[in-house]
């Protein structure tokens, strides 16, 4: 099937947990990619809706709350406000951006849960779950974690393991922990209302693998596969919490649906709320139409964590419910990295997108353009703040920009702004207008296969041509024998632009805009990409303008420097070993620690860590072995003071005996450093 081929898109990207701010991360999973295909699907003049919103449930808020001491309403209120910010100014296409503590959120999701419970869907069933004693509250999702028994990831969740995108209950994590307690859960009886996937496995078989095998990205087939082939078990979709949508049923007092039962329903509730705001029909773009061939195409874009929920509970929701059409696509990316780390929220390793914002304005493109070609389509990749640099001024400065610009100046230069076919066009002009025709399909195909790397490159090769064509032509030599003729060049040159602007649309809509007012030009559709006469003759160009400029070194010090320093604010703020249990001072008097001098110092073969020391104790001149390798060589610590406990037994190192031991401050990261006085003390002072 041809995707493009459709009338009526509905388009989702993930709904962001109101958490926390976004960051790149976030970007190169879901909203970029959608916001690319949107904006083809648009120009293409498709009927779209591309919708999304903030995940307001769940866990993932409560604990959120308890951390920073407020209530869950203030924490969705202030990051849904942040998020939906950031995500306008940096032009994130959303027909809506909504929230599911709405209550028309509240109320579909009820229907939802009462339509698959009056059909009998549900099983319900007691059963015992993890209980936390001191906070008196049962423990699902991300209130446990425990080892991941597929994996053996430690961080696993009480519903998933994000490290391999497995669906878990929270009896299945080994060593389980609570979250607010840190302590082993105890079990206790409880009630919940649960899908039953198992049953639906036959039909998500024939659904999904036969039916996607050649649609879906190969990553997300895979998860899927492997899951199917493990065997689907009942999940339960309600949860003992307070914060959430109240689970409709009388004697289900108290309790609210799984965060993942009412969240992917946001996407309807948003196309709902978008409809009543602007008096459209939601139906059709949810609902299956009478005739098959009316039905709306449905695509969700999302990050790897999340293709379980996507492709396997979402899908058998709405297969139950039956009303509703299925996604023809989930194209989710892997995970980005940054300098050479994962992306952590709590560990402040990532560019926020509203810093990002705040510290480069008006260069929503130059991200846009970063991230695109890096996005983790097919496996994990990585941001580099000198990557960036150098894709800005290489690429959109160096080649795109710099290509606009020259067609730009040179009109004026020459011809007062104006466009002119002057001698007629010869058989080399007519080549490059020909290869130029070619490129709309060329991006057409790769976004097709939601390639959206190859279509970014695609596009940078028609600036390319353009490039190429004005170093061959030479206009600046030409006009000095040949003004006719440099006239014919600087108008396909300029055909050349404005095919740019109108093929650099999705990617880079900023600059497009830019590149349509340069050209005094309205905003053409995608009918007009591959057009050899989109300027027609005698045409007043505007005024130029630059569209890109530099990165400079000192902007990617700055930045290198903020993940500096939040590295070193971790460390500091790494939780310390508690106090150990007092001890008397005649204990501590037994100690016998001496300011000493390193005289010698060497490695000791074969090992990674030691070193072999002699030091002036004053009392004597002994050796010590010192697990100090890895983090201090011979040269830089020979006559330098240490503190050491003289009167530890001696022991055998790697055959070396060892007289003492030198004291060492360690940092929560595992570096070390020696502890000693500020001036110089003679040797054998004591340390009490
Ligand atoms: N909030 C979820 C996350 O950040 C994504 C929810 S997507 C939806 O992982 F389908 F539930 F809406
Ligand atoms: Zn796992």
């Amino acid at each position: 099937m041809d995707i493009f081929n459709k009338q009526r898109y509905t388009i989702t990207s993930a709904l962001p947990y109101a958490n926390g701010p976004l960051h790149i991360g976030h970007l190169a999973g879901a909203y970029i990619p959608g916001d690319i295909f949107v904006r083809f699907l648009r120009l293409n003049n498709k009927d779209v809706v591309y919708v999304c919103g903030s995940d307001e449930h769940g866990a993932a808020i409560t604990i959120k709350a308890k951390k920073e001491g407020v209530t869950p309403q203030e924490i969705i209120d202030k990051y849904n406000k942040q998020i939906k910010d950031s995500f306008e100014e940096f032009g994130i296409a959303f027909n809506i951006y909504h929230r599911t503590s709405e209550p028309i959120h509240h109320q579909l999701s009820q229907e939802f849960f009462l339509n698959l419970h009056e059909k009998g869907e549900f099983i319900e069933r007691f059963s015992e779950q993890y209980f936390d004693e001191e906070y008196q509250q049962f423990l699902a999702d991300r209130y446990i974690v425990g080892t991941c028994p597929h994996c053996h990831n430690e961080g696993a969740y009480g519903d998933q393991c994000e490290k391999c995108g497995t669906s878990l209950n929270p009896t299945d994590l080994i060593n389980p922990k609570s979250t607010l307690s840190g302590k082993e859960p105890i079990l206790k009886e409880t009630k919940h209302w649960y899908l039953p996937l198992d049953k639906y496995q036959p039909w998500l078989e024939k659904w999904l693998i036969e039916g996607k095998k050649d649609i879906l990205k190969s990553n997300v087939f895979g998860q899927c596969q492997s899951w199917l082939k493990t065997g689907l078990q009942p999940r339960s979709m309600t949860r003992d919490l307070d914060w959430g949508v109240d689970v409709p049923l009388a004697e289900a007092e108290g309790k609210k649906l799984y965060v993942w039962l009412d969240a992917p329903i946001g996407y309807i509730s948003a196309t709902k709320q978008w409809a009543i705001d602007e008096g459209k029909d939601w139906e059709l773009y949810w609902k299956k139409q009478a005739n098959e061939a009316d039905d709306s195409t449905l695509i969700h874009f999302i990050g790897k964590d999340n293709i379980v929920f996507h492709c396997i509970t979402f899908p058998a929701i709405l297969h139950a419910h039956g009303e509703y059409i299925l996604p023809e696509n989930v194209p989710a990316n892997e995970f980005l990295n940054l300098e050479g780390d994962k992306l952590s929220t709590s560990r402040n390793h990532a560019v926020w997108l509203h810093e990002y914002l705040e510290e480069f304005p008006n260069k929503q493109d130059e991200l846009r353009y970063m991230l695109t070609s890096i996005l983790p389509e097919t496996s994990d990749s990585e941001f580099t703040w000198k990557d960036f640099q150098a894709r800005v001024n290489n690429e959109l400065v160096a080649i795109l920009g710099n290509f606009v610009n020259r067609v730009m100046v040179l009109s004026h230069k020459y011809f007062e702004g104006k466009v002119f076919l002057g001698s007629a066009l010869t058989t080399q002009d007519q080549a490059v207008l020909d290869e130029l025709s070619k490129f709309p399909d060329l991006i057409k195909q790769s976004l097709s296969q939601y390639r959206f790397r190859e279509a970014l490159a695609n596009f940078m090769n028609a600036a390319r041509l353009g490039n190429k064509y004005l170093a061959d032509e030479e206009p600046w030599k030409t006009i000095k024998t040949d003004e006719e003729r440099v006239k014919t060049v600087l108008y396909v040159a300029s055909q050349i632009v404005a095919n740019l602007a109108v093929l650099g649309q999705p990617f880079l809509p900023f600059s497009s805009t830019r590149v349509f007012e340069m050209l005094n030009l309205p905003a053409q559709d995608w009918t007009a990409a591959g057009e050899a006469h989109l300027i027609p003759n005698g045409h007043q160009l505007g005024e130029s303008q630059l569209l890109f400029d530099k990165i400079t070194d000192e902007q990617v010090e700055f930045q290198l420097q903020k993940l500096a320093q939040a590295k070193a604010s971790n460390t500091l703020a790494a939780p310390k070993a508690a106090a150990k249990a007092n001890i008397s001072f005649d204990d501590f008097a037994k100690l016998d620690i001496r300011v000493g001098k390193i005289l010698t110092a060497e490695k000791v073969a074969k090992t990674k860590k030691l070193l072999k020391l002699t030091i002036d104790t004053g009392i004597d001149k002994r050796t010590v072995v010192s697990g100090i390798a890895e983090h201090f060589t011979p040269e830089e610590i020979i006559g330098k003071q240490v503190s050491i406990l003289v009167n530890l037994e001696p022991r055998e190192i790697k055959g070396i005996q060892s007289q003492g031991m030198i004291l060492m401050a360690e940092e929560a990261d595992g570096r070390l450093d020696f502890v000693n006085p500020i001036s110089e003390v003679s040797a054998g002072s004591t340390i009490r």
